[in-house]
């Protein structure tokens, strides 16, 4: 039960809510997940959103309606959320390693049915691992070859690798080949726009020769996926991939708000994820403390931004797990209760520190969504 229930639809709770809290701003995150799928389809590609920004079936749901082919998950924890909760095309893009892993990801597999859980491989062992599991799986898992594309996260480190894992896989008689994953987690922050576009087409080349390597070995790439909010506007005009898994494009944090906004370029997509605090303290000179500290907002990429509740210029300082220090302009100092908003730098690490969204439309909140996948490994 969440303690802001009782003000679902009351016109201007969203300066009630108990905080921290979550904030979903509705009609931003309607037109981000509507301007995405309107893309992918005006360029012919498909769209499998990364749940892992969002978590949420919820989301996941209205991703589909607006016709995403299905959705990436990080962790086996979310596939089966997402499988639990009837979404089809489920692709785990992480390899899945580890006796107990691997016998939960193919019972999640039989729960699914044929054709609507996949997952990425990128070692031999593991192939193996997944083939003998799967022999009683009554149909072949679908697993695509991961290929490091340079960040070296995960992956086969070259096309001679990536055509000795098909080949592993297609000698199998419980799995079955689809495609390759190339994901350039490196390449999606790039901050000036002519190198992004530069490293996304190198990302392409490389590929794009591990794609020819399969085939020339006789074997069928039906699925290239990858592609992440930075260079979505790039790879989905460019042919190599057949489909795109960004994430962050739903909630727009300020780390990608510096990198994909520019002098000639404005923000592809709006901020509809803000994290509201309460003024609980303001018997310090120089600044005040809010209720939102490290348990509340991600610490890996900088600073939270004040961006509704205060006026004139402001700074957010980490004061502890449960406080923030904001020291704005003396003429405009918030009061003892006020409500502060703030833009996360990092939006995935954030909302894994909920269990809710607190869904606003302008000023009244809508509705409250659980975060479903919330820590789930
Ligand atoms: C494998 C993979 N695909 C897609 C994404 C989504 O990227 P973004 O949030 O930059 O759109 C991520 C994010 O970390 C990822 O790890």
């Amino acid at each position: 039960m969440n303690a802001n229930q009782y003000l679902i639809g009351v016109p201007g709770s969203r300066q009630s809510l108990d905080t921290p809290a979550l904030l979903i701003e509705l009609p931003a995150l309607k037109r981000n997940i509507a301007r995405m799928a309107e893309l992918a389809a005006s360029r012919g590609i498909g769209l499998r959103p990364h749940a892992k920004s969002h978590k949420s079936v919820e989301i996941a749901r209205a991703q589909i309606e607006a016709g995403a082919i299905g959705v990436s998950c990080a962790t086996l924890g979310e596939a089966q959320v997402m499988v639990e909760a009837g979404i089809p095309g489920v692709l785990v893009t992480s390899p899945v390693v580890g006796a107990n892993k691997v016998r939960r990801l193919v019972e999640l597999a039989r729960q699914a049915g044929p054709g609507r859980l996949m997952v990425v491989v990128d070692h031999p062992n593991n192939v193996e691992a997944l083939a003998s599991e799967a022999a009683g799986l009554g149909y072949r898992l679908p697993v695509l070859v991961d290929y490091h594309s340079g960040y070296h996260r995960t992956g086969v480190a070259d096309a001679e690798s990536a055509v000795d894992l098909a080949r592993k896989i297609a000698s199998t008689d419980t799995l079955v080949l689809r495609g390759l994953q190339a994901y350039g987690g490196n390449v999606q922050h790039i901050g000036d726009r002519r190198q992004r576009e530069e490293a996304a087409a190198g990302l392409r080349r490389n590929a794009a020769a591990v794609v020819a390597a399969i085939e020339a070995a006789g074997m069928q790439v039906d699925i290239v996926t990858g592609v992440g909010t930075g260079t979505h506007d790039f790879d989905s005009s460019a042919r190599v991939f057949t489909e795109m898994q960004p994430g962050s494009y739903l909630f727009m944090d300020s780390a990608y708000l510096d990198a994909l906004t520019d002098a000639s370029h404005a923000a592809p997509f709006e901020t509809s994820l803000f994290v509201q605090s309460t003024v609980v303290s303001v018997n310090a000179k120089d600044w005040v403390t809010v209720d939102a500290g490290i348990k509340s907002l991600a610490t890996d990429s900088g600073k939270p931004l004040a961006a509704r509740g205060i006026a004139g210029a402001s700074q957010y300082e980490f004061f502890g797990d449960e406080h923030g220090k904001l020291i704005g302009d003396p003429a405009h100092r918030p009061s003892l209760g006020e409500r502060i908003e703030f833009v996360t730098s990092h939006c995935d690490p954030t909302v894994n520190l909920h269990s809710f969204y607190h869904v606003v439309d302008g000023d009244t909140l809508v509705d409250i969504w659980p975060i479903q996948a919330r820590g789930r490994l």
